[in-house]
């Protein structure tokens, strides 16, 4: 979730949705996110909603804010029932960051069972909370998964200290694989989060990390590219020539060695970024926001979206606490997307899923255009003849430009 909230138009202070977010609803699945906006340490290149404990400062303490997020799930409920949405039980819920798990699990406990009793849990719901490797024990875990928790992803970002270093991570590399092992004795699926294109990192140090994660038998791996974001320590240093710069041909060539040896290990790729052991180990939540399913988000900064419309909550965690303890939605700012938008982003999300896109669903002009993403090596050619567009492994290297080509200018 990154920390730039939209402009959008101003949320009624009651949280009540226009009728048309009811239209539909009981067919589409619903989700819980719940942010926890604290880490230990910032790293240098991120610029997520998170605050240590010094940028803090008084006013929104961790200790409290169990019963703050709680208090946002009782104002959802109300909210969502008084706008005539039909009762539907969670099908995922997703605890991100920040870092969850820098609160107490009883604290993490609490709060899925307070929206549990809102809403439920639909059978086999998927339960997952995002975690730093220094950020649990034995014991922690296994409180999460007694509360209801299935599914813990790890940031590994990578096995090479390094590297580690230069994304001023806090965990040594031997922590990860006594955590996972945590994780799995407490009945846990387990994830793993890498990022490749590290200044410094070279193609040997990427192949090493990916081997020592696929060692550890993850049911899931997300790669993403390092990203520099403008007004990050990172964007800072590589500004200044402290540490070299990144470049999209490393990326490229990394990505290709990711699918090479994820997919040797055994786990297929389900989106451009994401792979996973079986179908169903999936994350099930990200799934759910790329085909425009209804979730509520919980936290300062998070994002909902029901029906078409979207809102984002206040940044910060002071503020987000005072609007909740005056009875007032949290809510910054909403915004009702037209068809037409929402066709924009369902192509734009769907184009990156392996299950790939309905053809139909584009414009004549984007139509057209398929023969030639064919001719490029761009789309596999048997899908788009059944009607769906699925990139091939150039195609993923190349999704945003893929995604220019079948939208109208
Ligand atoms: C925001 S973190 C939350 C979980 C946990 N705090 C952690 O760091 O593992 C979720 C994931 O976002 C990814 N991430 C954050 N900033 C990024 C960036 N600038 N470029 C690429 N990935 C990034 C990291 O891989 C991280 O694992
Ligand atoms: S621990 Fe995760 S959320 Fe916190 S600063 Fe680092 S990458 Fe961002």
């Amino acid at each position: 979730m990154p920390s730039v909230l939209p402009l959008g138009d101003p949320a009624p202070s009651d949280g009540l949705l226009p009728a048309q977010a009811a239209d539909g609803a009981a067919q589409r699945g619903f989700g819980l996110y719940v942010h926890i906006p604290f880490c230990a340490v910032r790293c240098g290149y991120c610029d997520f909603n998170t605050y240590t404990a010094t940028e803090l400062g008084g006013g929104a303490s961790q200790d409290a804010y169990a019963s703050t997020a709680i208090a946002e799930v009782e104002f959802a409920a109300h909210a969502l029932t008084a706008s005539g949405l039909p009762d539907r039980r969670m099908g995922t819920v997703f605890f991100g960051g920040g870092t969850p798990t820098l609160l107490p699990a009883e604290d993490l406990a609490r709060i899925l069972t307070a929206a549990v009793n809102e809403w439920g849990l639909a059978p086999g719901a998927e339960v997952t909370t995002e975690a730093n490797p220094d950020s649990v024990t034995p014991e922690s875990l296994t409180l999460l998964a007694d509360a209801g928790f299935t599914r813990v992803s790890f940031g590994m970002q990578s096995a090479v200290p390094h590297v580690l270093k230069v994304l001023d991570r806090t965990h040594t590399p031997s922590r990860v694989p006594q955590v996972v092992q945590w994780a799995r004795d407490a009945g846990l699926s387990v994830s793993l989060d890498l990022i490749y294109g590290t200044p410094g990192e070279s193609l040997a140090d990427w192949r090493y990390s990916l081997e020592t994660a696929l060692s550890y038998e993850p049911d899931h791996i997300s790669a993403y590219a390092l990203i520099v974001e403008d007004g990050t320590k990172l964007a800072a240093q590589i500004r200044r020539g402290e540490v070299p710069g990144i470049d999209d041909d490393d990326h490229a060539d990394k990505y290709e060695i990711a699918e090479e040896l994820i997919s040797a290990a055994g786990l297929g790729w389900y989106e451009v970024s994401n792979w996973a052991r079986t179908p169903e180990q999936a994350c099930r939540h990200n799934l759910a926001y790329w085909r425009g399913d209804d979730w509520w988000g919980i936290g300062p900064g998070a994002h909902s979206h029901v029906g078409g419309v979207r809102w984002w909550n206040v940044k910060h965690p002071t503020a987000y606490a005072g609007r909740l303890s005056g009875g007032v939605s949290p809510a910054a700012g909403r915004e009702t997307l037209d068809a037409e938008t929402r066709n924009v982003e369902r192509v734009m999300l769907e184009a990156r899923l392996s299950s790939g896109l309905d053809v139909s669903l584009l414009a004549k002009s984007g139509q057209h255009a398929v023969a030639g993403l064919i001719a490029d090596g761009l789309v596999d050619p048997a899908s788009a003849f059944r009607g769906r567009l699925v990139l091939t492994l150039k195609g993923r290297l190349l999704a945003d430009a893929v995604v220019r080509r079948i939208l109208p200018d």
